[in-house]
């Protein structure tokens, strides 16, 4: 089963097939239809009004299924994008080519957009070149992981992973997941934490500490040859604070963190349209002329030997 059988297995048929989601789905429809003219279709309304740009905490399992219906195909040809442009620079040499394995570390995940991209793009990749992945995302909310492991589980899912994309633990429910990780990273391993349209959130300024904290404390207990950030997003014209003093603060020293990449470009996206016919009679979705947006990328490299006596003095994790 491929991407688009999944994306209509998991993220559209419950919008028809589940009560309670149906539900409240029809509910904003109903207030899409009251609205007036504001709204150029349902599919708008919901992007705006009910996602908030993307914005919006998914604190419902409908929430969560707009979210991807909306966000995740465009997040997932960002992803791509970011994938080719850099494949003979970064993921080539740093991810394909390794001998060892690469751990994953895909904070706010959504759905599992990033890892969905990686997997998608290794299709292409002969058996032997793709990637021995472990892949932990985690989301504030559980709705979102509960897709991103649907999608992990999904019958045949070797023809989305390929045969050496391995373990798939994207969740949150349990708080203190951070301290009980096991993500065995081989010597000579890759560490990456991944952050994919995570920092334009509601109320990560505030956890930018914590945030900061996991990635010293878990690149320095996981002793990888190599640990990188990979930061993506749309062009916030440099206006995204909680990033930049995320990644301040990240660099104990002017050494610490050697920037790979950074760069700004757009990309094309595919959307979809049709909500609402599929809602009300069961008419699929009509794929949307292809449109084109502006990215901003980074891939960072961590020194991690910097941190030793930095005082990160949170307990010490277990990654072996
Ligand atoms: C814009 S979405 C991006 C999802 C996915 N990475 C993608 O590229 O499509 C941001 C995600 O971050 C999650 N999130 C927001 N605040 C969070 C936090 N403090 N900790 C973990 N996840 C969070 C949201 O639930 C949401 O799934």
């Amino acid at each position: 089963m491929g991407y688009q059988e999944a994306f209509r297995d998991i993220v559209m048929n419950p919008f028809r097939e589940d009560e309670e989601i149906n539900q409240e789905v029809n509910q904003y429809l109903v207030a899409y239809q009251q609205s007036g003219t504001e709204y150029s279709s349902f599919d708008h309304y919901i992007r705006m009004k009910i996602l908030g740009y993307a914005r919006t905490p998914c604190q419902t399992r409908a929430l969560a299924l707009l979210y991807s219906y909306t966000y995740m195909p465009m997040h997932l040809d960002g992803n791509k994008k970011v994938i080719e442009r850099e494949y003979s620079t970064f993921f080539n040499p740093y991810i394909y080519q390794k001998p060892s394995n690469v751990v994953m570390i895909d904070v706010g995940c959504g759905p599992m957009t990033a890892c969905m991209a990686l997997a998608d793009f290794q299709q292409g990749l002969p058996a032997k070149r793709r990637l021995e992945l472990d892949y932990l995302g985690c989301d504030i909310h559980s709705y979102m992981t509960d897709i991103a492991l649907n999608f992990s589980t999904k019958k045949n899912q070797d023809d989305l992973f390929g045969d050496h994309f391995r373990a798939c633990y994207p969740d949150i429910k349990n708080p203190h997941w951070i301290e009980q990780l096991d993500c065995p990273v081989k010597d000579g391993g890759t560490l990456v934490f991944y952050f994919s349209y995570f920092w334009e959130q509601g109320g990560v300024t505030e956890e930018v500490g914590k945030w900061v904290d996991c990635v010293k404390r878990i690149s320095l207990q996981a002793r990888t040859e190599d640990t990188f950030i990979v930061y993506l997003n749309r062009d916030l014209g440099g206006s995204n604070s909680a990033y930049t003093e995320f990644k301040q603060r990240i660099r104990e020293r002017p050494d610490t963190l050697e920037v790979i990449a950074s760069e700004k470009c757009n990309h094309k996206y595919q959307s979809w349209s049709g909500l609402e016919e599929w809602l009300t009679q069961g008419i699929y979705l009509k794929a949307r002329p292809k449109k084109k947006t502006d990215l901003h990328y980074e891939i960072l490299r961590v020194d991690w030997k910097h941190y030793e006596n930095a005082g990160t003095d949170t307990p010490i994790l277990s990654l072996r």
